[in-house]
């Protein structure tokens, strides 16, 4: 039997880079794979590839633009229309914008993709997760988060717009509300790990303009691939030797030490505080459970 066999996960930004090469090697594995796309030619593309070089049919693709809130919970939602089971969630989408940018919902885009998005899907899933057990979820964060500052009194960057800044404090952001879930459900079976998986050659950094289009030559210069990169999320997800291991960083498959910031309890219930704010989750979602 294929180490998957039997579970059911869900990857996000699973059209390119990273989260393209962790929804492959899952289904490679023998998982049932759902795939989250914003376009949909680019996800039916991405799902008959994976099929195909898997020679797993288990390939579903779902439409959710995360920059949306109202499209996050219409994925959450038609996800537990289809399936009654998750065994692994992978917030992996996300990016780095050069100009600062609103979201539908009014948002900074950084904050929201990169942070929101994760804390959002993650909480409208806990219910089809915790029945599910062993469950696991899976953050993609970033080393940035050891210069993230996570600005309380200006989240939303309207007084000054940095690219590096707005997602080094969402990516810690991925930090904090890992530790944090990670204690609110302990003893649930359902465990939360982070990942950092230092430069990848992706599609990471694109979009800039002038000088800045040098951002993804640099990292496709100095990063590994994203086969590579995924790694350490695709261990996370299906390894044996990882099965109730919960609230941990790893880099390139060891634990590693985050910044002390990241670690800093009253941070954590802080910033979980305001996203339930942002995003209009009852206050007991995860608590309940
Ligand atoms: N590459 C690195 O060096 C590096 C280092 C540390 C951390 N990371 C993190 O790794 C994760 C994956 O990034 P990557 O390097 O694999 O980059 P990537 O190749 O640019 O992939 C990003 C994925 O996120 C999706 N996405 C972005 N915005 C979205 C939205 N609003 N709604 C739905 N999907 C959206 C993209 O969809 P489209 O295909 O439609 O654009 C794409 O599938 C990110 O969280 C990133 O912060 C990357």
């Amino acid at each position: 039997m294929q180490l998957m066999q039997h579970k059911i996960c869900m990857v996000t930004g699973a059209t390119s880079g990273m989260g393209k090469a962790t929804a492959a090697a899952l289904a490679q594995l023998g998982a049932t794979v759902i795939l989250v796309a914003r376009d949909q030619r680019k996800g039916e593309v991405v799902r008959d590839e994976i099929r195909t070089q898997s020679g797993n049919p288990q390939v579903d693709v779902l439409y959710a633009d995360l920059a949306s809130q109202q499209a996050i919970r219409d994925l959450a939602a038609t996800f537990k229309q289809r399936y009654q089971h998750l065994h692994v969630l992978v917030n992996n989408a996300g990016g780095l914008f050069f100009r600062r940018e609103t979201t539908v919902d009014g948002l900074e885009m950084t904050f929201a993709v990169d942070h929101l998005a994760y804390f959002l899907l993650t909480n409208l899933l806990l219910d089809v997760l915790t029945a599910s057990v062993p469950a696991r979820i899976i953050n993609v964060s970033s080393n940035a988060e050891r210069i993230g500052k996570i600005a309380f009194d200006d989240l939303q960057r309207k007084r000054r717009y940095s690219a590096f800044p707005a997602y080094a404090q969402a990516k810690l952001g991925n930090l904090l509300f890992t530790y944090e879930l990670a204690r609110r459900l302990a003893g649930t079976g359902v465990t939360v790990n982070a990942v950092t998986p230092g430069p990848v050659a992706t599609s990471f950094g694109s979009g800039g303009r002038g000088l800045r289009k040098i951002v993804p030559l640099v990292f496709r210069v100095i990063g590994i691939r994203a086969e590579e990169g995924a790694q350490t999320a695709i261990d996370l997800a299906s390894s044996p030797a990882l099965e109730g291991v919960t609230g941990k960083v790893f880099y390139h498959s060891k634990e590693l030490q985050s910044s002390p910031q990241s670690r800093d309890v009253a941070l954590q219930q802080r910033l979980w505080q305001v996203s339930e704010t942002l995003t209009g989750l009852p206050v007991t979602t995860a608590q309940q459970l």
